[in-house]
């Protein structure tokens, strides 16, 4: 029988975060969502998760994430909250863009990073973070979300960089491909739920060679990024 794990699910409202929420409830695990309204709450918990009340982007609310989850050791856990804004290099961010993409998809990340990353440790598990191609510096097909393309980059290097200090837990970040969701629109090609078995299938298969890399969903490993 395969075995039953404890999965947190950072952004599970909507999206790629509620069906992995999904599936791995529909899997027999044990998932934590994290949301921040109460529908969503009720939501999640009719799938039978457990749910914290968790608000990426403020620094009071996630300072209090590690007392949230006291005790537990996490075989995965899976950073998926983000926001994105489109202009291109045209335009200069505002100042209150800029700040909701930086503290939703890097400042979060980095301060969920050490309260999670030693749970995870403890369990020998994965901590994954949704990342994007339009992160991949080697590969610029142009200036479109130019501001959330450079915060996708700054998460990878967040987590490469983090790594080196918890040998015990495997960081990875992960391109979901681009999936039908709000954030992703209805012309993507992906369904959420393909993405979702792609990402957990790739995440399940991670060895110590992908610490702290980029990979695809499709099971890819990023040469560069
Ligand atoms: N869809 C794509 O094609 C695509 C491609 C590449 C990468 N990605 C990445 O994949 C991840 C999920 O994307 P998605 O397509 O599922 O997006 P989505 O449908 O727009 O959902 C975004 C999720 O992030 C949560 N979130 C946003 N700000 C938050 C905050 N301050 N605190 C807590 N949660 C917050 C949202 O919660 P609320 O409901 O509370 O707003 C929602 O659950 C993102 O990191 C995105 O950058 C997506």
């Amino acid at each position: 029988m395969p075995k039953k794990l404890s999965i947190l699910v950072i952004g599970a409202s909507r999206g790629i975060g509620l069906e992995l929420a999904r599936q791995s409830l529909a899997d027999g695990h044990r998932v934590i969502a994290t949301v921040r309204h109460d529908a969503a709450r009720e939501t999640l918990q009719a799938l039978g998760a457990e749910v914290l009340t968790l608000d990426v982007a403020n620094p009071a609310s996630i300072s209090g994430l590690a007392w949230q989850l006291d005790g537990e050791k996490l075989d995965q856990a899976w950073y998926v909250a983000g926001v994105i804004r489109r202009p291109d290099a045209l335009t200069p961010p505002t100042q209150q863009d800029f700040d909701a993409v930086m503290h939703t998809n890097v400042l979060g990340a980095m301060q969920a990073l050490p309260q999670v990353a030693p749970l995870v440790a403890d369990a020998g598990g994965v901590f994954a973070f949704l990342s994007s191609s339009m992160s991949q510096i080697a590969s610029v097909p142009g200036s479109d979300a130019w501001l959330y393309r450079t915060s996708k980059a700054a998460l990878n290097m967040a987590v490469a960089a983090a790594q080196h200090s918890y040998p015990g837990a495997t960081l990875v970040t992960i391109d979901p491909g681009w999936v039908q969701t709000d954030m992703g629109g209805g012309s993507a090609p992906l369904t959420v739920q393909d993405s979702v078995r792609g990402l957990r299938s790739t995440v399940a298969g991670v060895t110590d060679a992908d610490k702290g890399r980029l990979l695809h969903h499709d099971g890819r490993r990023a040469a560069h990024w």
